[in-house]
């Protein structure tokens, strides 16, 4: 039953409750007791060192593209995301104080997704001044061995020209596959600590020499352990118990995650997205060793971050990763990882990457264009808003293609997010099915206000929209549009609120 009542010059949906049939009410736990406040910039990113230019654009070609949506999470929350540069590219990256231009790229062949050697200069500084007031961590090389001065000159730049907006330096990208890569394949855990702690005090007294003040710090380790990747044994509890950063220059740890590997980039991931993406059990499994390593090491007092992720490693698979189906991914995980204390997700991204929330320039054919991934950022930043005293709440549903969680504003509880993540595809001609969901929700409430992400489909690569905005480059390069004005509330009804979610959606309810 259905009705339209006008509400302050809009037409307002009013969907009523439909009983109590079928499924059973929904309780909606309490947070338990180590729950902890949810960072408002949890949605942050990682944007390849190579292609930060591109994301960026220079002084007299700002990006402003990337700009507005960078600016989008902060009207959102309050705050900006931070900013990682770094990425396989940093370790293959070498700054040269004398060169003119920003940024060389050497392929080895074309169509390589990144090139094999970059070479900067100070304008590739320039990048950093162009999308507002966000902050950087920025990645040094830890491979280049020529000369340590190389690394002090870099270092010192990048403390002089990114100055206040520098949050952190990082020293080596995942160094887990140095051995038989970066250093003789007899190179052990031991001689990592020694030659990361060695590095990490020059680059700290270069600083403190050129740029006064606290020395920032570093994001470290940076490792990618994960059981579908090369780890040569190496492990957090031997690193530390190494001597790894005996002079305490971490501030925030960071591991790398992505939820498997494309191992073939031509190949066609559609098969994979409900078994891999789409999937709340594979989620959890998948977190669930990041979970149990930040316990672990709460005691070394870092804020845990996972300082690089995606969805599919090799920069994600066509038909998979660059799909709706991956934007609910994205708002399941980062929920999942926001429940158990995980501080900051820092998406990564890069040019033509198949994963990436956009496309900041034209390049391989592939047009100028916010891809499906950004929308599930963007609902996840709604879902946390302004409050400094978010917590979120795992709820317990029958099937791995369901997932929902409660969000509490200090002892309230004050949102719902419920994702139905069973596969729908746009050209399905039949009738798109849907999921009934009735939750349980505190006396106090009368209305729900409902925002819905939602696309033609989990395969759709365009035509997402949450909350009835779109933030399509074509529109208003990306700036939010309202698409769909239709606003939806749904009423409380005896203490419980009644939601239908169409299969390859999600929706965010606010109590009111
Ligand atoms: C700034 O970006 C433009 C466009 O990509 C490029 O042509 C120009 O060389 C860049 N400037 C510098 C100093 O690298
Ligand atoms: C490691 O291998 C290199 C050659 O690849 C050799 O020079 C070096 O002595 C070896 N180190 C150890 C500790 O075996
Ligand atoms: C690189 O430098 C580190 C630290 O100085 C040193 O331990 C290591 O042996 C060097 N590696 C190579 C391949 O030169
Ligand atoms: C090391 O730094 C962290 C901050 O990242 C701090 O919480 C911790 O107390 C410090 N540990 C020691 C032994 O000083
Ligand atoms: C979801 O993932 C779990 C764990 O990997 C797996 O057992 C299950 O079959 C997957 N579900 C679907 C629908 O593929
Ligand atoms: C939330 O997740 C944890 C696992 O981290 C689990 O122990 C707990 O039962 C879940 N809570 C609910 C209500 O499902
Ligand atoms: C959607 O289409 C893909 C291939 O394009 C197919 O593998 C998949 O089974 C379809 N899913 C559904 C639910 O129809
Ligand atoms: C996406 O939106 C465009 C423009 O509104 C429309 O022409 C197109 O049919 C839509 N595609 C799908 C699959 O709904």
């Amino acid at each position: 039953m259905l009705s339209f009542i006008p509400l302050m010059g809009m037409a307002i949906f009013l969907g009523r409750c439909h009983g109590l049939d079928n499924s059973e009410s929904i309780v909606i736990p309490r947070p338990y007791s180590g729950a902890e406040y949810v960072p408002r910039d949890l949605q942050s990113f990682s944007i390849e060192f190579a292609f930060f230019p591109d994301y960026a654009g220079n002084k007299s070609h700002p990006n402003h593209f990337s700009k507005n949506l960078l600016e989008n999470f902060k009207d959102l929350t309050g705050i900006y995301p931070l900013v990682r540069v770094g990425g396989t590219s940093q370790d293959h990256s070498d700054y040269f104080p004398e060169q003119k231009e920003n940024i060389q790229l050497i392929y080895e062949n074309p169509d390589d997704d990144q090139p094999i050697q970059i070479n900067y200069g100070p304008t590739f500084f320039e990048s950093y001044h162009t999308l507002g007031p966000v902050k950087f961590l920025h990645g040094l090389n830890q491979n280049q061995n020529r000369s340590i001065k190389q690394l002090q000159d870099a270092a010192i730049e990048a403390c002089t020209a990114i100055g206040p907006q520098l949050h952190l330096f990082e020293l080596g990208n995942e160094w887990n596959f140095a051995p038989g890569t970066y250093r003789s394949a007899n190179y052990s855990l031991l001689d990592y600590v020694h030659e990361w702690n060695y590095k990490s005090s020059v680059v700290k007294s270069a600083v403190q020499e050129a740029c006064p003040g606290p020395f920032p710090g570093f994001m470290a380790p940076s490792f990618v352990l994960l059981d579908s990747v090369v780890t040569n044994g190496w492990t957090v509890q031997k690193l530390y118990n190494l001597g790894y950063d005996n002079k305490n220059l971490t501030k925030e740890f960071s591991f790398h995650n992505y939820m498997g590997v494309n191992l073939d980039p031509t190949s066609n991931g559609a098969d994979d997205l409900q078994k891999t993406l789409m999937n709340h059990t594979s989620i959890i499994e998948n977190l669930a060793p990041q979970i149990s390593r930040s316990k672990d090491l709460a005691y070394l007092g870092h804020l845990y971050t996972l300082g690089e992720m995606n969805s599919i490693a090799g920069q994600g698979r066509n038909g998979e990763t660059n799909v709706f189906g991956d934007a609910l991914w994205m708002v399941d995980f980062s929920l999942w990882a926001a429940a158990h204390n995980i501080k900051r997700l820092h998406l990564h991204q890069g040019l033509n990457y198949r994963y990436a929330s956009w496309q900041p320039i034209f390049s391989k054919g592939e047009a100028i264009a916010t891809r499906p991934p950004y929308y599930g950022q963007i609902m996840v930043a709604a879902t946390l808003g302004r409050a400094d005293n978010s917590r979120v709440v795992n709820i317990s549903l029958k099937e791995d293609t369901e997932a929902a969680y409660g969000i509490y504003h200090g002892e309230k509880l004050s949102k719902i997010v419920v994702l139905n993540m069973k596969a729908f595809n746009e050209t399905t001609s039949s009738g798109r099915p849907s999921r009934q969901y009735q939750f349980q929700v505190p006396g106090r409430y009368d209305y729900v206000k409902v925002k819905r992400m939602i696309a033609p489909g989990s395969d759709s690569t365009s035509n997402v929209t949450f909350g009835g905005i779109s933030y399509d480059y074509d529109l208003k390069l990306g700036k939010p549009v309202t698409v769909h004005s239709k606003k939806e509330i749904v009423e409380v009804r005896g203490g419980t609120v009644s939601i239908d979610i169409p299969d390859s959606s999600a929706a965010l309810l606010t109590l009111v």
